[in-house]
């Protein structure tokens, strides 16, 4: 049953920066926006590439959602780098963040840029709202969809602790 959260003080405004090569990222990302809106955040999405994490400091909620790669060391998408690098810098302290990733388990390196963007998040002393969301290829399995309603009310009730 979906929680609808009616009397919050203030609308939460979120943030969420994606990056996707072949889709699945994004198709995740989008159907996390309208889980957001639906229990009542403001929620703007774009591509991480486009973005500078600077734009977190006017959010309350920061999201990200990544694909990971491989590329025989276990790096970020070079889409994120610059981003990335640059979120590590930033002080987030008041700000609730949530990484959530595709992936294939066939890797060692199992969504690992979702936890290398956690602790990116952590260094910038932002507070973690749901625990990271890995999920493999798409978003399509009906637990994969529960786990992501889950996510996005945890973020939502992580934020009312602090107002
Ligand atoms: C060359 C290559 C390397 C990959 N490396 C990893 C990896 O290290 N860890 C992982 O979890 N998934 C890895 N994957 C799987 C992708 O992350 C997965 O296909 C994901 O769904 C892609 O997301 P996207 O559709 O948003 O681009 C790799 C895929 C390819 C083709």
């Amino acid at each position: 049953m979906q929680k609808v959260f009616l009397n919050m003080p203030t609308t939460p405004k979120v943030l969420i920066a994606y990056t996707s090569l072949t889709g699945n990222t994004e198709e995740a990302a989008f159907l996390l926006k309208k889980e957001l809106e639906k229990i009542g955040a403001q929620v703007d999405i774009d591509e991480l590439e486009m973005l500078s994490p600077r734009k977190y400091l006017d959010q309350d909620i920061c999201i990200v959602a990544t694909y990971s790669y491989d590329s025989g060391g276990e790096v970020l998408p070079d889409e994120a780098q610059g981003f990335f690098q640059e979120l590590g810098g930033l002080d987030l302290t008041e700000k609730v963040f949530g990484v959530i990733g595709s992936g294939q388990d066939f890797y060692e390196w199992y969504c690992g840029a979702v936890d290398r963007f956690e602790e990116q998040f952590e260094k910038a002393g932002a507070r973690k709202g749901a625990m990271s969301m890995k999920f493999e290829w798409d978003i399509s399995t009906p637990e994969d969809q529960t786990k992501l309603l889950a996510f996005a009310t945890d973020l939502i009730e992580a934020y009312q602790e602090k107002v």
